[in-house]
């Protein structure tokens, strides 16, 4: 069974996909990661970078390096919707997230899981939050200063819906969730209700 989440920065997917991976026993794939993974290596000047292997699990781990915190910093992010709008490095991650989820049951967290790597998948929820709550969240995480997420936020966001290949978009069929004020528990239990649902 595949649990599709996507939706824009911030909005929680991450841990809401954790969350709920962990309480149906389900494995978590977190695609955002490799996207940062193709930008760090990148941005070191890694000759190849798209054929550097990447495994995701408790630690993220690129060429055999530990780099779950070196992903998340703020030029990885922003490399990250770049590299992210080119076909060639698209074509590569979702034919290795294909392979991940072909067996075995997973929660896989993006962009397009639920309109390119997976349109078949079983639920798909389309994750949103105010474009403020958003920023405020990851500039608690972060320490940054919240008016400076949100801008670098903002222009993520419109190179990541306004992209020609796999645009930032719900599938037709996902349902929205709306996690404005909301707490995590709240959300992961809404979320597990409707995969009763269609279990
Ligand atoms: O955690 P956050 O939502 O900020 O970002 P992420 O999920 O780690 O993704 C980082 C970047 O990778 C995004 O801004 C997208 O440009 C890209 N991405 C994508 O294009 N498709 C995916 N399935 C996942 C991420």
């Amino acid at each position: 069974m595949l649990i599709a989440i996507d939706g824009p920065a911030g909005a929680g997917k991450s841990t809401v996909a954790r969350a709920v991976a962990e309480a149906l026993g389900f494995t978590y794939l977190d695609s955002g990661a490799m996207y940062r993974c193709v930008a760090l290596a990148e941005l070191r000047g890694v000759e190849d970078p798209l054929g550097c292997e990447i495994e995701l699990g408790g630690r993220v781990t690129l060429g055999g390096e530990d780099v779950t915190d070196a992903i998340r910093a703020p030029d990885v992010s922003a490399r990250a919707s770049q590299v992210a709008a080119r076909p060639e490095v698209r074509e590569r991650l979702v034919a290795l997230q294909r392979g991940m989820i072909a067996s075995g049951d997973y929660v896989a967290e993006g962009r397009d899981i639920g309109t390119v790597v997976a349109p078949d998948a079983e639920l798909k929820v389309f994750l949103t939050a105010s474009p403020q709550e958003r920023a405020q969240r990851r500039a608690e995480q972060t320490g940054a200063d919240p008016a400076q997420v949100l801008a670098e936020q903002r222009e993520r966001d419109e190179r990541d819906e306004t992209r020609e290949h796999s645009p930032l978009q719900p599938a037709p069929d996902a349902l929205r969730v709306d996690t404005t004020g909301r707490s995590v528990d709240e959300v992961v239990a809404e979320i597990a209700e409707l995969v009763q649902a269609v279990r």
